[in-house]
């Protein structure tokens, strides 16, 4: 709702670009519109709503990494950045919605953000109390910051990211978020596992970076901060995707938490309850004549879990 209210006050650069090709006005390039835009965020004088619109617009347009290494070259990159600490709820959402795009498989930008100290206030605002609107778009632009990028990794694990996002899953009402964080740390660990692998078999990533990703020290962390039975409390959660995301995760942190998840109770009658579960639905699925369904691969997992813990 909140976006549908900001899109009906700010037409679609596509549809102003067309009036502007009608009336004969020179189209702005891309570097000029982000100037604008940074220009009116950045302004004391205009309002909140006004200020959100121009953040609104500017994602469009840093989804391109040139543009988005552009808005660092002029310094707009740092203005959003510290929109991040704006008093205003709703400004710290876009920002955020800015920067994710901003970061997104940009290591230029991303090394950049680093430096201009965003790693740290995306750490507040999910260590305080906000809406979770804006909690989403803040963990939507960390995720951003840390993936393929090892050294934003080794700074997260240094700054007690993990403590942060263990609070965030264990807040009241924030739940949704859950499965997202637990996706980041399947995602971290696998990414971590093959650079490794991918070192040793092709000789191809950079000794640099192998030296990078070796002091992420993630899996102890996770150990360390009580993840193994935060992850394994997961798979309770009612949705089958939802399931399906923890799964993928406590099959990933297997090697590493198998002593826990021996031990866990709670998680065998879990899992037995699931295992039920899914044969009965794989059951009709193959009645149905399906060969390849959701809840056989979903079952598939389940067993090649349970496998894995004997
Ligand atoms: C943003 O505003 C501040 C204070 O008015 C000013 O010093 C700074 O140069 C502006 N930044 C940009 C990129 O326009
Ligand atoms: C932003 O807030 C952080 C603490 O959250 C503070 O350390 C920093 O100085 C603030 N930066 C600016 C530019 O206000």
């Amino acid at each position: 709702a909140r976006q549908a209210e900001v899109k009906r006050l700010f037409r679609p650069i596509e549809e102003l670009k067309k009036d502007f090709a009608e009336l004969n006005v020179v189209i702005e390039t891309d570097m000029q519109i982000m100037v604008r835009l940074i220009n009116k965020f950045n302004s004391s004088s205009s309002s909140l709503e006004e200020k959100i619109a121009a953040l609104f617009d500017l994602e469009y347009y840093v989804h391109q990494m040139d543009n988005a290494q552009d808005l660092f070259s002029f310094g707009g990159l740092q203005v959003v950045i510290n929109g991040l600490n704006s008093t205003e709820p709703l400004v710290k959402e876009y920002a955020a919605f800015v920067l994710g795009a901003a970061f997104s498989s940009n290591p230029r930008v991303q090394v950049e953000a680093i430096e201009g100290g965003a790693l740290q206030k995306l750490l507040v605002i999910l260590a305080t109390e906000q809406p979770l609107a804006t909690k989403k778009k803040v963990l939507f632009a960390l995720c951003s910051l840390l993936r393929h990028f090892p050294y934003a990794q080794q700074q997260f694990l240094k700054l007690g990211g993990l403590q942060v996002l263990r609070s965030l899953v264990q807040e009241k009402g924030m739940e949704v978020l859950a499965v997202r964080v637990v996706t980041l740390l399947y995602d971290l660990v696998t990414e971590k596992m093959f650079a490794e692998e991918e070192a040793e078999l092709t000789r191809e990533t950079s000794p640099e970076k192998l030296q990078q990703y070796r002091q992420v020290h993630l899996l102890p962390g996770l150990q360390e901060q009580g993840w193994c039975a935060i992850t394994a409390s997961l798979l309770a959660l009612p949705e089958h995707d939802a399931r399906e995301k923890v799964l993928q995760t406590l099959g990933a942190l297997l090697a590493t938490c198998r002593d826990h998840y021996r031990q866990d109770a709670q998680l065998s009658r879990t899992l037995a309850s699931l295992q039920a579960e899914y044969q009965a639905l794989a059951a009709l699925e193959l009645q149905d004549g399906e060969e390849e369904g959701y809840f056989q691969e979903l079952l598939g997992s389940i067993n090649s879990f349970l496998q894995g813990l004997r």
